[in-house]
């Protein structure tokens, strides 16, 4: 078990009113998991992220991440728990614009007091890992939008996180970089990262091996995409006719 949300409820003050937004959410996932969260906007997504990813707290229910109920932990607690257990990605990166790729990678390392020597070595292999080793020493703005997100999934993964959370991954990425920053999700998923992925784009939550949805606050389970499962039927035509292709290429290419 990686985490466990029982009957979490969340709500918002509105001068004296409180607002509900997330209405009795219950889901857990498990090691090696691959789960997509979507919804429409205001439907509580980021929200959501917020809780799983320790950053706010419920307002009500349990929140077990890893072994840790959140609701007891104090702010250094779950600033632990974000650095050593979880790596975060954003739609817009959120890296360091002086730093170089390597020195952002590093970044989590540092914080978790990681040694000079050992921080340069595992952020050299985890931006091998995403393809980056002919960009170490490059800045942000010296990067492509692809590659940006690739240094912040490389220090999503640095430190070998419980839980790599990537809120709206593709969100600002044209298509091609898009595909290929999912195919780098499917393939640290391979490898055993667990990823828990919110998006509003059904083209990017099949790449996903559970879908759920959020409405309105409220979370309803989706399709298990699992190997061992069988793919329900896609909502539309075209995410039918994109669905086999997907699992050819990946075939082709281990
Ligand atoms: N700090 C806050 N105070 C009051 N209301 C909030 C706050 N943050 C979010 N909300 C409300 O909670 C609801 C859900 O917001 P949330 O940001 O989780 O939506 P979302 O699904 O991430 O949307 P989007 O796709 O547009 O990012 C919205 O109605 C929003 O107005
Ligand atoms: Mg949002």
């Amino acid at each position: 078990m990686v985490f466990e949300l029982k009957s979490i409820y969340k709500d918002y003050m509105q001068g004296k009113e409180a607002v509900p937004v997330l209405k009795d959410i219950t889901m857990s996932v498990d090691e090696g998991e691959y789960v997509a969260i979507m919804g429409p906007s205001g439907s509580g997504k980021s929200t959501l992220m917020n809780i799983i990813g320790c950053l706010d707290k419920q307002t009500k229910g349990d929140f077990i991440f890893d072994t840790a109920d959140i609701m007891l932990c104090n702010d250094k607690q779950l600033s632990e728990i974000r650095n050593q257990k979880i790596g975060f990605v954003f739609q817009n990166f959120n890296l360091l614009p002086r730093q170089s790729a390597l020195e952002n990678v590093e970044l989590p390392l540092l914080y978790a007091g990681v040694s000079k020597r050992k921080r340069r070595k595992l952020a050299e292999e985890a931006l091998k890992r995403v393809g980056l080793e002919d960009r170490m020493l490059f800045k942000p703005t010296q990067l492509s939008g692809g590659q940006k997100q690739r240094v912040a999934i490389a220090r999503a993964i640095v430190n070998q996180p419980k839980l790599l959370l990537a809120d709206e991954p593709t969100g600002a990425l044209d298509t091609k970089s898009g595909e290929q920053v999912m195919e780098l999700f499917s393939e640290l998923n391979r490898d055993g990262v667990t990823i828990v992925m919110i998006t509003h784009e059904p083209e990017i939550a099949k790449c996903a091996k559970r879908i759920m949805h959020i409405r309105d606050g409220q979370l309803h389970a989706g399709d298990f995409r699992g190997s061992a499962e069988p793919v329900s039927a896609p909502e539309t035509a075209d995410a039918a006719s994109q669905a086999a292709p997907q699992e050819e290429t990946e075939a082709a290419e281990a």
